[in-house]
């Protein structure tokens, strides 16, 4: 199981006094010596965290894949074509929400997402589409000409009940059925924690895991190389 490390909330410490440190480029640099796969920033309409001149310098340095998080706001397309990361991962954004609270609804849009689809292929830009693990989505991401799908964990991971958590892991599992035999390659993310993490690294057909915000943290407590170093540990099998 890979390991793709969100950087976001480095800048969201930066951006509490408006300078240059912590810098998320530099924490991008330290996950990859650490042993991360991929980078992920997420480029908000708000500019919450991420900066345009963070993901330019990001993806000048990095020798590990880039995945640009964002939204279909115009601008913000305009932006990632002219990045050219490996991948972009399509995320639905609220501008009063904490974080990503859901999975796209691929269904509603589906011929803007589809002339989007297009803008990136022709830039041969790979393209994931963060989903819920709903069957309809998967199949429409596939029409829709995605390449990977990445299934939101937010659900399994706010699960208070160990059967709740078995009904989640169920869910997730089929899903990823359903993406490889549709031709996907299947990733997920968020809300993961070195708690919650091994059963879903468990889940065989899965690639990647996409993890920010309790790797930032632990690595208040024992450094960033350490807290990537001990979550790759716990994925990789
Ligand atoms: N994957 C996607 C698509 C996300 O939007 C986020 C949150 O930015 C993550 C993964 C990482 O979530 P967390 O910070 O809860 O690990």
């Amino acid at each position: 199981m890979k390991l793709g490390v969100n950087v976001d909330h480095v800048a969201t410490l930066r951006q509490a006094r408006q300078g240059n440190d912590p810098d998320p480029v530099t924490a991008a640099r330290v996950c990859e010596r650490a042993g991360a796969y991929a980078i992920v920033m997420h480029l908000r309409e708000d500019r919450r965290h991420i900066q345009d001149s963070d993901i330019f310098r990001a993806k000048a340095v990095l020798g590990i894949k880039f995945n640009l998080e964002m939204s279909l706001a115009p601008s913000v397309v305009k932006i990632a074509l002219k990045l050219r990361p490996q991948q972009v991962t399509w995320v639905p954004e609220k501008r009063q929400e904490m974080t990503t609270e859901s999975g796209l609804d691929l269904l509603s849009e589906s011929s803007r997402f589809a002339r989007s689809m297009e803008m990136f292929r022709r830039k041969k830009i790979e393209v994931s589409c963060f989903i819920d693990p709903d069957p309809k989505q998967i199949i429409l991401a596939k029409k829709l000409g995605a390449g990977a799908v990445e299934f939101h964990t937010g659900l399994y991971a706010n699960q208070k009940t160990k059967r709740g958590v078995q009904r989640q892991l169920a869910r997730l599992r089929l899903a990823v059925d359903l993406a490889r035999q549709a031709g996907l390659v299947a990733h997920a993310g968020h809300g993961l924690d070195y708690q919650n993490v091994a059963a879903i690294a468990r889940i065989s057909g899965l690639k990647e895991l996409n993890i920010g915000y309790s790797i930032i943290s632990r690595a208040v407590w024992v450094g960033l190389e350490t807290a990537v170093k001990e979550m790759n540990a716990l994925i990789r099998s």
